[in-house]
């Protein structure tokens, strides 16, 4: 149990009204969690301090090997008043599989989610209450170390800093278009491809960039091996419906583990859909797309909630999914999910967390 030190600002900034058509992570709230560790101490002087600039050494070893986790979850506003999280545990044990994977001390989960819970419930006034819109948590931890060897930081930075956020895409649940890319690649299994970690995507942005230019929101990756099988978008998990099958790249060390993935498999499982967790090559959703039996496509994420894809495009090939508006059951994901979290419709149990 953290015992949590509270400083409060004497400078709050004005909340964004209902008339802020929000973005995504753009503005942040009036304070941030921060706690620190050193070797031989742990993590120690958990605290709730006014939102603010961070002073660090130039050498922090961060800034030169970009030893960092992060994760992403957020805070929603129920009609009864409620402030709640949706699967908050499942962030926990991720950001510690990251944290084990790029030799960052692990935080426990108990204090962890204490932390989340502590910093919302002192912004949750912030939380906005449009539909489409939540309050973004964005814990992370940075090595501070002022040394230039390569070695793990014998001291780190968590903060928790929070933001009230809109859509991902512009599109909101418009169709999103999405580039196939093989070229560049983003995770080779045994790398670092299912930790959540800043050089993912670091690694992500060139591809980025070239697909933005010919007017593509985010880029599929396939496997580094091989660069035949569909992994993951930038900033979400895939999901296909062929011929009436919901089918999923299968966790193979290079994909990241995401919680929205998790609970659309779970979702659709308990409407009694198959769901195929598989590799599934760019060549097969080619082929899918030309006989018609690619029906529906969308992303999955924190941030980008359930995200309809509409065409896909790799080389010179471009696919319209179906109509190339959002499918039935994408639909019925979006709903179904957001419904959950913002506690209208029983999800299963333990999905929904009061702060
Ligand atoms: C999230 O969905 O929370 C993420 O962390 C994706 C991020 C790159 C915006």
């Amino acid at each position: 149990m953290l015992n949590i030190r509270v400083e409060k600002t004497t400078n709050p900034k004005p909340i964004p009204g209902a008339d802020n058509p929000l973005t995504f992570g753009t503005i942040f709230t009036d304070h941030m969690f921060a706690m620190n560790y050193e070797t031989g101490k742990g993590w120690h002087d958990p605290r709730i301090i006014p939102y603010q600039a961070i002073e660090l050494q130039p050498s922090a070893m961060v800034f030169h090997y970009g030893q960092e986790m992060f994760e992403g979850l957020k805070a929603y506003k129920a009609d009864d008043g409620r402030t709640l999280l949706f699967r908050p545990d499942k962030n926990i044990e991720r950001a510690n599989n990251t944290n084990r994977r790029i030799c960052i001390p692990e935080i426990p989960a108990e204090d962890f989610l204490q932390a989340i819970k502590a910093i919302v419930k002192m912004d949750e006034a912030w939380i906005p209450t449009k539909p489409g819109t939540s309050l973004y948590i964005r814990p992370f931890i940075i090595a501070t170390d002022p040394f230039l060897g390569v070695r793990p930081s014998d001291t780190y930075l968590f903060l928790i800093i929070l933001s009230p956020v809109g859509a991902y895409y512009p599109e909101g649940l418009d169709p999103v278009k999405i580039w196939i890319e093989d070229d560049y690649v983003r995770a080779v299994r045994g790398g670092v491809g299912e930790a959540k970690t800043g050089a993912n995507y670091v690694a992500s942005l060139k591809a980025q960039v070239k697909a933005h230019d010919e007017g593509y929101s985010q880029v599929l990756w396939l496997d580094g091996v091989e660069r035949k099988y569909i992994e993951e978008v930038g900033a979400m998990n895939i999901f296909f419906k062929i011929n009436g099958t919901v089918v999923t790249p299968k966790l193979n060390g290079s994909i990241l583990p995401g919680v929205t993935r998790d609970s659309c498999i779970q979702l659709c499982r308990s409407w009694g859909l198959p769901v195929e967790e598989r590799r599934v090559s760019a060549e097969e959703l080619f082929e899918a797309a030309e006989n018609g039996s690619l029906e529906e496509c969308w992303g999955s994420g924190t941030a980008a909630v359930i995200s309809p894809v509409g065409h896909l495009r790799c080389g010179e090939k471009v696919f319209q999914i179906a109509d190339g508006g959002i499918g039935e059951l994408s639909q019925k994901l979006y709903d179904t999910v957001t419904g959950i979290q913002l506690g209208k419709i029983e999800g299963p149990a333990g999905w929904v967390v009061e702060v």
